[in-house]
């Protein structure tokens, strides 16, 4: 085949892969949510945190097949646009947040956020799965592997936790936002249970009296 005659076979190719998927998910069938909605988003409309992708739905599927053809550098959203974080704050703020998503733009957390990707609020809280959390409780180890106080106040003090790789105990004394009205137990006798812990990673009720963050309303 001849060069530019391979470049429009594939371009017909693509379109009309593009056409069919379009067909399928937008006129064939309404559009299904991958999964039941997480602790307190039940019965939220999919606007709440979908929006359309910008440009009309020809410019988007120009620029995709342009990328496929190697003549671009990046794809660009169809038809729906990612839920980023934006989508959460709207409804989510939290100004005394421990760990805010834009702290994890500095340079220092650039292989961390290529692995682990800290500053995207989805990362751990991925939706559609049921669950209010999706990250093991022992992440703390990526970041906190040389805590060491000067006065350590716990019975059993941090260095000691980390030498002996108890990274499932930091969250049932610190919420990883911070807050929630809870003072920092010093006895570790007196940590959040692990299984009321892991229920409410999963789904079950608060083991701390309240919200952290300033839950919006939905209009
Ligand atoms: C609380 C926010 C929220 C609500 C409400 C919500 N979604 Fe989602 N949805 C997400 C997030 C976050 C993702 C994963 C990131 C992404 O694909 O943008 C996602 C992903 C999806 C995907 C997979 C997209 C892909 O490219 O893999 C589909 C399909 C979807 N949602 C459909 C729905 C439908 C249908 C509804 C309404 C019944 C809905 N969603 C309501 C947040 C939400
Ligand atoms: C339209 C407003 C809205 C949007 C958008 C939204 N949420 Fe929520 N979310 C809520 C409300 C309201 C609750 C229930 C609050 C409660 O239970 O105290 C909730 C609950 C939660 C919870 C469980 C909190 C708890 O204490 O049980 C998490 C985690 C959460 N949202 C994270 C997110 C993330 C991450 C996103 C972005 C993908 C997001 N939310 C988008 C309004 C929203
Ligand atoms: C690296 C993981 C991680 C990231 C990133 C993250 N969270 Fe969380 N989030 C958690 C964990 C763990 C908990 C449970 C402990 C707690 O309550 O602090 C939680 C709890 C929550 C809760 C319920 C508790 C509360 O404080 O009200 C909400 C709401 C929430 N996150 C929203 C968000 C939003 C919005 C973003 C992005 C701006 C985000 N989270 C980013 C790990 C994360
Ligand atoms: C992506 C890296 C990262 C992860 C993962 C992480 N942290 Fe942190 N944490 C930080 C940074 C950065 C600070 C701020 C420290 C500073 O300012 O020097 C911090 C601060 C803290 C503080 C002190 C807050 C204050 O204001 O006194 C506590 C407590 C803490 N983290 C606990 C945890 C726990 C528990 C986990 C796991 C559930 C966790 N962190 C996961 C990076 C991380
Ligand atoms: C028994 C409860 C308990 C456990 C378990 C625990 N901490 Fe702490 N942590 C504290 C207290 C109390 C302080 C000091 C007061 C404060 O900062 O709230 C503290 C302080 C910190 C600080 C702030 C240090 C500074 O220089 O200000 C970090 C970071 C921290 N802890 C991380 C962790 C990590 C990571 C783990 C898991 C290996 C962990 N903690 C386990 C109770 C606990």
């Amino acid at each position: 085949m001849k060069p530019h005659a391979r470049i429009g076979y594939s371009l017909g190719l693509i379109s009309a892969v593009f056409l069919l998927f379009w067909f399928f998910t937008e006129n064939a069938q309404p559009w299904h949510a991958p999964g039941p909605a997480n602790p307190g988003h039940a019965g939220f409309s999919c606007g709440d945190c979908h929006k359309y992708a910008p440009g009309t739905m020809r410019q988007q599927l120009t620029s995709n097949v342009r990328y496929a053809l190697g003549l671009r550098t990046s794809p660009v959203d169809f038809v729906h646009a990612r839920v980023d974080n934006q989508t959460c704050t709207n409804c989510h703020q939290n100004p005394r947040d421990q760990h805010p998503v834009d702290r994890f733009l500095e340079p220092r957390f650039a292989d961390l956020r290529r692995t682990l990707a800290v500053d995207q609020c989805i990362t751990c809280h991925q939706e559609h799965t049921g669950r209010r959390v999706n990250v093991e409780p022992t992440f703390c180890r990526s970041c906190h592997q040389h805590v060491r106080l000067k006065n350590d106040p716990l019975t059993e003090p941090h260095h000691v936790l980390i030498a002996s790789g108890k990274w499932s105990s930091c969250l049932r004394c610190h919420p990883y936002h911070g807050g929630h009205g809870w003072e920092v137990p010093t006895d570790n006798n007196q940590m959040i249970d692990a299984e009321v812990l892991l229920r409410y990673l999963t789904d079950g009720p608060s083991p701390w009296s309240n919200s952290s963050m300033e839950n919006g309303v939905r209009e």
